[in-house]
């Protein structure tokens, strides 16, 4: 495999998992974040991961000093501009990611690919801020990337043939499967799952059954390996809230409107695993 140049934009939940997986895979990462606080929270976690496969042996302590010259925390987008693949994975918003292409085109060219990890916003509307939209497209991970197997890749109508090709096999070698899909709301996974999770704030709200008993329900009923409601907490309360307004407007159709139990816990801060208590508490 040739170690690529692999920009990844936005350190938080997703972008250090993406992070890590191109990292440990061998390539080069340029880590970029509009809050210094996250990108320095962003290079210690990817550090104790590190250590941590080097304890349990997965990694090797003599890599060490190669992996720490292949992490490089860029403080100005203009860092990426030697990336091969860049990778956007900041917050769901439509005008913050147009503003971030918009200028990504100012510091990137051919032959360099951009991505968004976006979970809900159309591909085709995102690629209309990009300087070249045939080298755009949609890789959408999921949470924790690091470990989940599966990556959405979503080409548009411009996106190149041979882009999303270059793509599919630079993820088939970090050792992702990846399944391509065309680009439209919520695009497989999230089309499916959180109508799902949706309906699972509702019944917690109405009082039919309590969080904990909702999720054995369905781990023991439906044979899911976590539940739905501890699976919102991991993915973030803020970003089901999000996704589901997404789908809402792009679907019109008011069964995704997010439950009431989900505004309320994202109006507190209780967004899930990340601020440690939504559904349930993470002390
Ligand atoms: P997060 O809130 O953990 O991280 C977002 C990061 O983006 C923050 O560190 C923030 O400082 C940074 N940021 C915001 N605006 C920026 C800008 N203009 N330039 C650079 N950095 C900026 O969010 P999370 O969960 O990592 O989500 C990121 C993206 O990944 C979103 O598009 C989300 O829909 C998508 N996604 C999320 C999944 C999840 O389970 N949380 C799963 C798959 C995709």
């Amino acid at each position: 495999m040739t170690s690529q140049h692999i920009g990844i934009i936005g350190a938080g939940q997703m972008g250090q998992g993406i992070a890590e997986v191109f990292w440990r895979a061998g390539h080069t990462i340029y880590l970029f974040d509009a809050d210094p606080f996250r990108l320095d929270q962003a290079y210690q976690n990817l550090i104790e991961r590190l250590e941590r496969a080097i304890d349990k042996g997965t990694e090797s302590a003599d890599e060490w000093e190669h992996f720490l010259d292949r992490l490089v925390v860029c403080i100005r987008l203009s860092g990426m501009a030697s990336c091969t693949f860049v990778i956007e994975a900041i917050v769901e918003d439509i005008d913050v990611k147009a503003k971030l292409f918009s200028d990504l085109g100012t510091v990137v060219d051919a032959p360099c690919i951009i991505a968004t990890n976006t979970s809900s916003l159309s591909v085709s509307d995102l690629a209309a801020h990009v300087k070249a939209p045939e080298r755009f497209l949609g890789v959408h991970f999921f949470n924790p990337a690091y470990h989940m197997p599966l990556v959405e890749v979503i080409p548009h109508t411009q996106t190149d043939t041979a882009v999303s090709d270059r793509a599919h096999a630079l993820l088939t070698e970090v050792g992702k499967t990846a399944i391509v899909c065309s680009d439209s709301p919520g695009f497989i996974v999230n089309r499916l799952l959180l109508p799902m999770i949706n309906q699972a704030a509702l019944l917690c709200q109405n009082g039919v059954a309590t969080a904990a008993d909702i999720d054995t329900t369905m781990k023991l009923g439906a044979n899911f390996p976590m539940g739905p409601l501890a699976l919102a907490d991991l993915i973030g309360l803020d970003t089901c809230v999000l996704i589901l307004n997404s789908l809402a407007h792009a679907c019109d159709n008011t069964t995704y409107k997010p439950a009431d139990i989900l505004l309320n816990y994202v109006k507190d801060g209780k967004l899930g695993v990340k601020s440690k208590a939504g559904f349930f508490n993470y002390q």
